[in-house]
């Protein structure tokens, strides 16, 4: 983000900090791939690490941490109930974002449960209106008997579109849906800050204001699912021109005076591991405050490790600074950009979090009831090692009739940690996936062979339809020779 130019005219994201600790690791050969692949049911989830050579399968709990959140996990407060550590965490949390309360989860979902319980109703049953939703979001909306409905603008599934927030709510949408089903009805609205199954993006502070001022003249709760808030925060300084001058601090301190409640998972926000819910809302405060000793833990620790929970302070102040949250995102475009050239089909305007393949068009040759973002991300792991997500149809779940739910998008994620990948490899994922894209007739469908009720995607087994992945690994090998 540094205003750095390059002599040559070139543009490079470049990277303001350096690496002081590695890990090792492994590129097999194709052949070898082949054979993980098998036997993690294709699906990317049944890998292991030790036969993966570039992970973006998720930021979540792998993001790089500082020299200063090392340091601070040493001084962790390791006590019950009270601990010093809480009171560090709170104070960053209250400070950010200018609210009272703070309640410890131990990760994203375990807000999400708690939020859940506390305000989604069954009979009559309630529904949450949202930007778009996550899957562990939907997954507790419906365990407690609500339903989801979305209000992403028409150009949020727009593969290629020139709209620089996509991930704003439809404000016609959600005054119309208000007034179809009556604020009775709806357990709360939800904005998810830089929409993940959309391809990571954002939504604008103009959006966010409106979406505010209309729940409140409603009396209906507005929940803010601040997970992927630091790539959002790049975009609203950087495409949202009132903002240009505006410091970070200033940004999240007025978010958090639009919400009733913030929560986010901090696997992805601050760089840790763990999660929590912010508010000034009394009443949801003692509603919420139940649930922790339930499901979490006391209220100081909530189910995290306090060595966690200091390195989260740490992390949540450097979300304040510019050169910290700017590297992924600027990673991500690079790489958008560079496929793009290539001819390959990626969500655009580039967004946070990692770049997304549009599965649809890369194997618009393979039925979508064939999950062609799975037999994507399978296919691409055989080509490459690098390790990708579906964010498409096998990430939904059934229909209670048991009917398959077509995703909107057939995406695979291939997600940049924070600070974790160098250009070199950036660039060796762009080469393989060019050279998968050139061969994605080789690529065919899956079909289950086990498949979960709920959260399918995470340990359902699949098969190959035919014997493509034989096919595929074949062209490697004669197109590479003796490369890995
Ligand atoms: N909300 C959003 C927007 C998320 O991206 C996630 C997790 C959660 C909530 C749940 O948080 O994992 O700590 O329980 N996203 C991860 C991902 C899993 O890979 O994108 P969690």
């Amino acid at each position: 983000m540094s205003d750095v130019k390059f002599f040559s005219g070139e543009s490079v994201p470049l990277e303001m900090h350096k690496v002081r600790m590695v890990q090792r690791v492994n590129l097999l050969p194709v052949e070898e791939r082949l054979k993980c692949m098998g036997e993690a049911g294709f699906n990317t989830f049944l890998l292991k690490n030790r036969d993966i050579f570039l992970d973006m399968l998720t930021d979540s709990g792998v993001n790089a941490m500082s020299e200063n959140q090392y340091a601070a996990m040493m001084r962790a407060d390791d006590s019950y109930a009270g601990s010093e550590t809480f009171f560090r965490l709170e104070e960053a949390l209250q400070d950010m974002f200018g609210m009272k309360y703070f309640l410890p989860a131990h990760q994203g979902r375990a807000c999400e449960n708690i939020i859940a319980q506390t305000l989604v109703k069954p009979k009559p049953k309630s529904v949450a209106l949202m930007n778009y939703h996550f899957t562990t979001t939907k997954g507790h909306i419906i365990q407690n008997g609500g339903s989801v409905e979305e209000l992403i603008g028409d150009d949020g599934f727009k593969i290629q579109s020139d709209e620089p927030f996509k991930g704003d709510i439809d404000i016609a949408k959600l005054n119309e849906a208000i007034k179809r089903l009556g604020k009775e009805k709806i357990s709360f609205v939800r904005i998810e800050a830089g929409t993940n199954l959309i391809g990571g993006q954002p939504v604008s502070m103009r959006n966010m204001r409106e979406v505010s001022r209309i729940c409140r003249g409603e009396n209906i709760k507005l929940i803010f699912d601040a997970s992927l808030l630091a790539d959002n925060l790049y975009f609203i300084k950087t495409r949202e021109a009132e903002f240009k001058n505006t410091g970070l601090k200033e940004i999240t301190r007025e978010m958090g005076s639009l919400m009733d409640v913030i929560y986010f998972s901090a696997r992805k926000l601050g760089s840790a591991r763990g999660g929590g819910i912010v508010t000034s809302d009394d009443g949801m405060f003692a509603a919420m405050r139940e649930l922790v000793p339930l499901y979490e833990g006391f209220l100081t620790y909530g189910g995290m490790s306090v060595r966690e929970m200091e390195a989260m302070a740490v992390g949540l102040h450097e979300t304040l600074d510019i050169d910290v949250i700017s590297q992924t995102p600027i990673f991500v475009e690079a790489m958008c950009n560079e496929l793009q050239a290539k001819g390959v089909p990626v969500v655009m305007p580039p967004g946070g979090l990692g770049c997304h393949l549009d599965a649809k068009q890369f194997c618009s040759h393979v039925p979508q009831k064939q999950y062609q973002a799975g037999a994507l991300a399978s296919a691409l792991y055989i080509t490459s090692g690098v390790r990708g997500m579906e964010r498409g149809t096998l990430s939904e779940q059934r229909n209670e009739d048991g009917s398959e739910i077509l995703a909107e998008m057939e995406l695979v994620r291939l997600a940049l940690p924070k600070r974790v990948f160098t250009l070199s490899q950036i660039k060796y994922t762009v080469d393989r996936v060019a050279w998968l894209f050139e061969n994605r007739r080789l690529i065919g469908g899956l079909e289950f062979v086990e498949e979960p009720k709920v959260l399918r995607f995470f340990f359902g087994r699949l098969k190959p339809i035919g014997n493509w992945p034989e096919v595929l690994a074949q062209q490697f090998r004669k197109d590479f020779g003796e490369s890995l």
